[in-house]
């Protein structure tokens, strides 16, 4: 594999890393905030973000190449609101996007094919995730951040729905 690109790859193992982390912490303080609909939701995503870093690493290990894990920031304990949390998943997942976006410039430079394919899948998932979050903040824009409104919106979390449509399972 081109050096530059498996740098890269491993450069962004940092940022799914940090995605599972803090989403985990995330779906902990949701829980003790009991919205165990917005807790289940984010714990969902932090796995997800695990695969993802998984999914990079097989692919570096099926073609003989070095996985460097990275050290893991202490992610925060709390936040402002839900929507302020959600807001952060937002920007979080728009930095991947562009991360992924950096990452298939590299492939493409590089004329590796394996790592265009593997990299196509993370350019559709992440068209879905961002707009499953986007899908969320909108929603508390109309019902607000606390109240009924708030305890609608976690509902239709713990049925597996965003804004009224089914969430997809990971990978699909
Ligand atoms: Fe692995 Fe949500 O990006």
């Amino acid at each position: 594999m081109n050096p530059e690109l498996l740098q890269a790859i491993n450069g962004h193992l940092e940022l799914e890393f940090e995605a599972f982390y803090t989403y985990a912490a995330m779906s902990h303080w949701l829980d003790l905030n009991d919205l165990p609909g917005f807790a289940s939701w984010m714990r969902d995503q932090s796995t997800e973000e695990l695969a993802h870093a998984q999914k990079f690493i097989d692919h570096l290990l099926e073609r003989d190449q070095h996985p460097v894990l990275p050290a893991i920031a202490k992610p925060p304990t709390k936040w402002e609101s839900v929507t302020a949390l959600v807001t952060e998943v937002h920007e979080s997942e728009k930095l991947v996007t562009k991360a992924i976006s950096d990452l298939c410039d590299f492939a493409d430079k590089a004329r590796d094919r394996p790592a265009q394919i593997l990299l196509q899948w993370f350019v559709s998932e992440q068209v879905e995730e961002e707009n499953m979050v986007q899908a969320l903040l909108g929603r508390l824009r109309l019902v607000g951040d606390s109240g009924v409104g708030l305890l609608m919106v976690d509902q239709e979390l713990s049925q597996g729905k965003v804004a009224g449509a089914m969430i997809e399972p990971a990978g699909e």
